[in-house]
């Protein structure tokens, strides 16, 4: 069963709510280089901006850990090789695959290079890569925040943006991607706030890209 909550869910378009404040900038400047992988300069601030909407939603998590942590969470394409990320990232039992724990483990280290010297402490740090480690691969969120962690990883991929990014990246049509996001990543969200930010994105993408008829 999803993690319920009693708060509003915004599921309105998140071009409508872009990441709040400047408080993130420092890390984000810390970055840039890392964000050149594998559309991560998309991705990422797509993804704070719907963490941001999933503590809206669970005001009992510690957002800061989660917007943190989100932030950096696929920080670790931009160090390891560029071709298997295609080669081995997408195909085949994608999920298991070395390059996924690869960019896991290096994700770690860039929070844990980045962040001390910004003035956060080894007890937040740890709460940051207790949820990087393991983001793609472990069964199981450990906490609430690495489960709106877990859920805003898969919203982006509801939005359009997410759509014209991705699809190429399984080689399916957006039709036949947005059918898999029905099918298989609904399912694993975590929470129903997040459920219902991907239907209403996901409405709205198929009609927008004309997906009943470019199947
Ligand atoms: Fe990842
Ligand atoms: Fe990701």
């Amino acid at each position: 069963m999803p993690i319920d909550t009693v708060q509003a869910v915004d599921t309105s378009p998140i071009s409508t709510t872009p990441p709040a404040g400047t408080d993130l900038d420092p890390i984000w400047a810390k970055v840039v280089p890392e964000t050149r992988a594998r559309n991560n300069d998309i991705h990422l601030p797509i993804s704070l901006a719907y963490a941001e909407r999933l503590c809206a939603a669970h005001p009992e998590a510690d957002s800061l850990v989660v917007r943190v942590a989100i932030l950096l969470h696929d920080t670790g394409w931009g160090r390891v090789d560029e071709e298997r990320i295609l080669s081995e990232g997408f195909s085949g039992d994608w999920r298991k695959a070395d390059i996924r724990y690869e960019h896991e483990r290096q994700g770690c280290l860039v929070a844990e290079e980045v962040l001390p010297e910004l003035g956060y402490d080894d007890a937040f740090v740890a709460r940051v890569t207790a949820i990087i480690d393991g983001h793609d691969t472990r069964p199981e969120p450990k906490s609430l925040e690495d489960a709106l962690v877990r859920d805003a990883d898969r919203l982006w991929r509801f939005d359009h943006t997410g759509i014209a990014l991705a699809h190429g990246w399984f080689k399916l049509t957006p039709s036949a991607y947005m059918d898999r996001l029905e099918a298989e990543i609904i399912p694993e969200l975590q929470t129903s706030a997040a459920r219902r930010m991907a239907e209403a994105d996901l409405a709205r993408s198929r009609a927008l890209l004309k997906a009943s008829v470019l199947r």
